[in-house]
């Protein structure tokens, strides 16, 4: 999976004077099956997050609340995307190099995950990253 596999995917949004309702199903509007959700608030100003990779997990990210930007580095090439909107995620394939950074006060970021919390499917060492994408 490279770069151009990851990218802003638009849920559905029912917009109403109310209060607008968007929602995400299960491999329907994003590539994979959700087996766990988790969220970063109170984020200090300044704060960083993530600078780790995944062997084998695939994420889905939203900003539900302000907004935050995601990089993401395949190796050769980085990219920042930028995401303030709880309407649009990012789809984060495995293998990627990330890092969020520019949490605006009061950002809320969930993270929806193919699998489990598990310490062995992450590289947290950009070197080893590195030299895993040139294995490949
Ligand atoms: P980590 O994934 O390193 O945070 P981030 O990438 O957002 O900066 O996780 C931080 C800590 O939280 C680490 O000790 C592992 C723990 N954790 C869980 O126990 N379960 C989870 O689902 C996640 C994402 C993290």
């Amino acid at each position: 999976m490279a770069l151009s596999d990851c990218k802003l995917i638009d849920l559905p949004k029912i917009s109403d004077p109310r209060g607008n309702l968007s929602f995400i199903e299960s491999e329907q509007h994003i590539p994979f099956e959700i087996k766990r959700v988790y969220y970063l608030y109170d984020v200090p100003g300044g704060s960083d997050r993530g600078s780790h990779a995944h062997k084998n997990l695939h994420q889905f990210i939203v900003a539900m609340s302000g907004s935050f930007d995601v990089v993401l580095d395949d190796g050769k090439e980085k990219k920042r995307f930028h995401l303030n909107r709880s309407y649009n995620g990012l789809y984060v394939c495995p293998m990627m190099w990330r890092y969020l950074d520019n949490f605006s006060s009061g950002a809320v970021c969930m993270v929806l995950a193919s699998s489990h919390y598990d310490e062995s499917d992450y590289i947290r060492d950009y070197a080893d990253f590195i030299s895993l994408t040139k294995q490949a």
